[in-house]
């Protein structure tokens, strides 16, 4: 935890977040204990160490060594969600989390793919979600919103099915899922991969954005767009590109990103290497999140922390990107000016 005079101002920042994963929230510890309760098999210690123990499993996500690495563990870690109340429970984990981190609104990504494949129903994993987001929203005041995110290691048929079941489900237009997003491995599989699913969501007012730019190079992130996304997850490739940089700025694009993910999935070797900088310069519109704070050990306010250690930012510089991350969130106006005024009125407290 940052040790700088700024700390106590981002702990009660106004936060919103944009770019976590509900599996992601699983903690070794949910991961054993969820297993024995629902009788799913890990996989034998003899073969894969790190299923020794919650502690050795713990351990073993100090050292990924890439996003391929990481996402092994990512989808063996989620199969054992089973019941409702397993992605209920986990998602209320992360609420309570997100509420002590300062966050008041939270857009939260989930991976129907990996669990429908297993036999768990689609209305099953979004009911338990719902629920947990509706605790926080009563609760905690928060707001909340379900980003479907397809991924690129299952095939695309899959996917496609799964898009016509949420929409049969009502799902879109109820508001129970806002938006669709993409992510998982990213070099290997056809950029625009999900291109007919995005222009079928686009022409119904679904809100899209696509994980692009984290391993892969700026050419996602040009793809990404070219195909619908209004945002930009992690994005962090774009410094290769002055001109998609000066456009992303100029059409007000949000990139969310997640500077402990980036370190720890080694795309850079430290938090001083994220573009913040350069993104801040550029009058680029980002918000910085936990992506997988289970498995990065790094809840939102941590994020914000070792930015604050790597940049040594002013208040003056925190109000503009907490302002872009309320201005890049999927609220209607009112919700954006209540956010708006919660950040004036506490920065205020610490301006001279
Ligand atoms: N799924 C969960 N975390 C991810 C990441 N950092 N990149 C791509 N897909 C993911
Ligand atoms: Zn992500």
């Amino acid at each position: 935890m940052c040790q700088g005079p700024l700390h106590e101002f981002l702990r009660r920042l106004p936060k919103c977040e944009h770019h976590v994963h509900i599996e992601g929230c699983l903690t070794p510890r949910l991961i054993f204990e969820l297993a024995k309760r629902n009788n799913i098999s890990l996989p034998d210690p003899k073969d894969n160490p790190a299923y020794a123990s919650p502690e050795a499993l713990d351990e073993r996500y100090n050292h990924f060594t890439n996003l391929d690495d990481f996402l092994g563990f990512y989808f063996i870690g989620m199969s054992v969600l089973h019941n409702t109340s397993d992605f209920e429970d986990l998602a209320w984990e992360y609420f309570q989390h997100a509420h002590a981190d300062g966050v008041h609104h939270a857009e939260v990504f989930f991976d129907p793919q990996a669990h429908v494949n297993r036999g768990v129903s689609y209305n099953a994993v979004v009911a338990g979600l719902t629920a947990a987001c509706q605790r926080a929203e009563r609760l905690f005041g928060m707001t909340t919103k379900l980003i479907l995110c397809f991924v690129k290691h299952l095939p695309v048929e899959d996917a496609k099915k799964l898009y016509s079941q949420a929409q049969a489900s009502g799902h879109f237009t109820s508001g129970m899922v806002h938006g669709i997003g993409c992510s998982s491995t990213e070099v290997g599989p056809p950029k625009d991969m999900f291109r007919e699913i995005y222009a079928s969501a686009k022409s119904k007012g679904i809100p899209l954005t696509a994980h692009a730019g984290e391993e892969g190079d700026s050419t996602y992130i040009r793809a990404a767009l070219e195909i619908g996304a209004q945002r930009i997850d992690h994005g962090i490739k774009i410094t290769q590109d002055p001109e998609l940089m000066k456009k992303v700025a100029r059409e007000g694009i949000m990139l969310t990103v997640c500077p402990l993910s980036n370190v720890r999935l080694c795309c850079f070797e430290k938090v001083e290497q994220v573009p913040i900088r350069a993104f801040l310069d550029a009058g680029i519109r980002f918000s910085i999140n936990s992506d997988d704070p289970a498995y990065f050990k790094a809840f939102i306010l941590q994020n914000y922390c070792a930015v604050q250690e790597a940049f040594d930012l002013t208040v003056d510089e925190w109000r503009t990107i907490s302002e872009n991350s309320v201005k890049g969130s999927w609220v209607n106006d009112a919700r954006k000016s209540e956010l708006l005024r919660l950040i004036d009125e506490h920065v205020k407290k610490y301006e001279y």
